[in-house]
């Protein structure tokens, strides 16, 4: 039996490499449902063609909880990559730029719609008054129905660059198929969070690439703001408040 080694731990799951295969065990708190959605999604993914990892099963776990096994992909994710060489960050942000607009070339049928997905978080979300929901619910209905495979948390921990240059994208629990803005608009929210001084220069590089109106993806931040308010990080509450304001007021 292989050694396990610890990759990520947070409050509801661990993820450990053991061999050629990473375990994503959950908490026995985490919803079965949530577990087997997002090995359904990485199903999906997988048999229509996108790069991910091969995945090998879903097992309920020691602890009561429910684990996804995968194949371990070799190399660097890119925030491995940016952090060990902080001068290439423009050809890594090129290249997660590249990763997206491949992606969005997908079709993946039985995905939910990311409209959908949005109105649905808007409701559940009691922290923003009634007002401010409507707008917000507004906005999403004048948005074009699209249904491009968007990835849902497209940040350079999810992306694996292999040494022959070709990569692997991981952590699909988030996907949906619609609107590309959509899309870039979290990866965008993701940069200003976790390393601000590339959030701008992503956004310039993202629209430049896919010959897209900064104002669209715009439109979409009050909304995916909200969205990522359901995740409740008290550290990230204050920017995605503030982001959320926007839509009063417009
Ligand atoms: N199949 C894989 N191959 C190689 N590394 C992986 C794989 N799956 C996960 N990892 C590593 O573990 C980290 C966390 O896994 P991820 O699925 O992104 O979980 P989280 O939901 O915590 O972001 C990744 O950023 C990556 O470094
Ligand atoms: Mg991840």
């Amino acid at each position: 039996m292989s050694e396990r080694i610890i990759l990520e731990q947070a409050a509801n799951k661990t993820v450990y490499r053991e061999g050629s295969r990473i375990v994503k065990e959950f908490t026995a708190s985490h919803p079965m449902s949530g577990v087997l959605n997002e090995a359904y999604i990485h199903a999906c993914v997988e048999d229509a063609g996108v790069p991910v990892p091969r995945l090998l099963g879903v097992t309920p776990s020691e602890n009561g909880g429910w684990s996804i096994a995968m194949e371990y992909v070799s190399g660097k994710t890119l925030k491995e990559l940016m952090d060990e060489n902080p001068d290439k960050a423009d050809e890594y942000l090129e290249k997660l730029v590249d990763i997206q607009l491949a992606t969005g070339k997908y079709r993946v049928p039985n995905l939910r719609n990311t409209r959908q997905k949005m109105i649905d978080a808007i409701q559940t979300l009691t922290e923003i008054d009634a007002s401010t929901r409507y707008e917000l619910l507004q906005r999403v209905h004048g948005m074009a129905q699209h249904s491009k495979l968007c990835h849902g948390d497209l940040v350079p921990s999810n992306i694996v660059l292999r040494e022959d240059g070709s990569y692997c994208i991981l952590d699909w629990a988030h996907a949906s198929a619609g609107n590309a803005g959509a899309d870039a608009a979290i990866t965008y929210l993701r940069f200003s969070l976790d390393r601000p001084e590339l959030a701008e220069k992503y956004l310039r590089l993202f629209c430049r690439k896919a010959d897209m109106a900064i104002q669209y993806v715009q439109t979409w931040m009050p909304v995916v703001a909200a969205q990522q308010l359901t995740k409740h990080r008290e550290a990230e509450r204050e920017l995605l408040e503030k982001w959320i304001s926007v839509a009063e007021y417009q």
